[in-house]
Order: structure tokens, then C-alpha cells, then sequence
């Protein structure tokens, strides 16, 4: 089964979420806390931890190994289910060897564009490689290729690290992101409602509910 993750860090959509039971985790980045109107993160996450019980990711904001191997030790003590994310740069590569050979190195490599960064922070120990599929379609790139290869490559040689579709758009997103084997899906809350609603599931119950008016409570049927 594929998770679905909410990529989001607004209480509010979160909350929404949960309430469907459907939810199995979240993803924020810096825009997103931005968007969201706080820049604590820690109290932010912490509320997020609180409503969902699966996986939650935080991104650093250094851009040097030591910096975020620090912000990694704080943010991976929170709960156990944060994952700390960190950029896939030469940087970060450094960081994540390091952080992966923690008992709680929980990583969730972000910004992936290609398949060999895809190979790398694998090897390097992260758990969650997280492919931006729709920065690339907005390039004029196939996004849901890097998805494909990026599975092929992990089934190939054995690594547990999972493949995320994130930078998610719309609804077909979603459904080439399953079709393309991914372990994880992550989208904004916009997205997820697409997910489940339809005119025509909403035009058939309003029939069904008009014809059933028509019958219920008429002597004899
Ligand atoms: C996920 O973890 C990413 O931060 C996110 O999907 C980025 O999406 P965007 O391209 O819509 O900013």
C-alpha cells in the first residue's frame, strides 16, 4: 500500500485530514511554516505530532554538514516519528551518512531531480527519498520518470529506502505516482480533496436521494 502524506504545515488542513482516516503522515518544509504564518518549528511539529501518529518531517535550514548534523540531533529528539529532512546536496550527503548512523538517523532526503541523487542519498542511509515530480513537469521535465527510475533502481539492488513523490499538483499526479510504484505520496490538502470528490458521485446521489423521495412514505410501497 502506498502512504499518503500531507504535504502542509497548517493545523487546520492537518486536523481535516486526520478526521478522514486516511491520513498516514506529513511533510513541511520551510515555505510551507512560512505559508502556515509561524517560525517556531518546534512547537509547530510538535502540535503536528500530536494529531498524526506516522511519519513527520522538519527540514534543516543550514547548508553545511556540521550545521545540519546539529539541527538533525534537536529535531530528531522531538518524537519518535519526526524524520529530519535534508537537502540533497554534497553537503547533505555528508550529513545524512552521519545522521543514518544513528539509532533514531531518521532522514527524508528532499529536493531529488534525478535518479543518481535518488542512488546516492540511498546509499548514504536515508529513509525517505523524496523525488519532486512537479518542479520538474513545471521545467518541461518528466517529473513521474525520475519516480519510475528511482523505483527500478531501489528494487534492483535491495534498498529499503522509500520511494516519496513529492512537489505533488494535481489528481493525475497521484495516480501516475501509484501506477509508478511509490511508497509514498505526499500533496497538499487541495489535491487530497480532488482525491475524493467527484460531480458525478454528488449528481448520482442527488438522484438516488430524489427518487427515493418519491417512493418513501407512498401507501403501499
Ligand atoms: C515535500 O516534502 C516538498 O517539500 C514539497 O512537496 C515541495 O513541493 P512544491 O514544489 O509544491 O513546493
Amino acid at each position: 500500500m502506498a502512504l499518503i502524506f500531507l504535504d502542509t504545515a497548517s493545523l487546520d488542513e492537518i486536523r481535516e485530514a486526520v478526521s478522514w482516516g486516511i491520513l498516514d503522515g506529513v511533510t513541511t518544509n520551510p515555505t510551507l511554516m512560512m505559508r502556515a504564518g509561524t517560525a517556531d518549528l518546534k512547537a509547530n511539529t510538535l502540535k503536528i505530532v500530536d494529531m498524526v501518529p506516522g511519519p513527520v518531517s522538519a527540514e534543516v535550514i543550514s547548508t553545511d554538514a556540521a550545521g545540519m548534523i546539529a539541527e538533525a540531533r534537536e529535531i530528531l529528539s522531538w518524537a519518535e516519528n519526526v524524520y529530519v529532512k535534508i537537502p540533497t546536496t554534497v553537503e547533505g550527503l555528508k550529513a545524512m551518512k552521519e545522521i543514518s548512523s544513528w539509532p533514531n538517523g531518521r532522514i527524508n532526503a528532499t529536493l531529488i531531480f534525478s535518479p543518481l541523487q535518488a542512488y546516492l542519498v540511498a546509499k548514504a542511509g536515508a529513509s525517505f527519498a523524496s523525488v519532486f515530480v512537479g518542479r520538474m513537469d513545471d521545467a518541461g521535465l518528466d517529473g513521474m520518470a525520475v519516480v519510475r527510475q528511482t523505483r527500478a533502481i531501489f528494487d534492483n539492488y535491495g534498498f529499503t529506502c522509500k520511494v516519496l513523490a513529492a512537489s505533488i499538483r494535481h489528481p493525475l499526479h497521484v495516480v501516475d505516482a501509484l501506477l509508478a510504484g511509490a511508497d509514498i505520496i505526499t500533496m497538499p490538502f487541495g489535491v487530497l480533496q480532488r482525491m475524493i470528490r467527484s460531480p458525478f458521485t454528488d449528481a448520482g446521489l442527488d438522484s438516488f436521494l430524489r427518487d427515493w423521495a418519491k417512493i418513501a412514505g407512498q401507501p403501499g410501497t
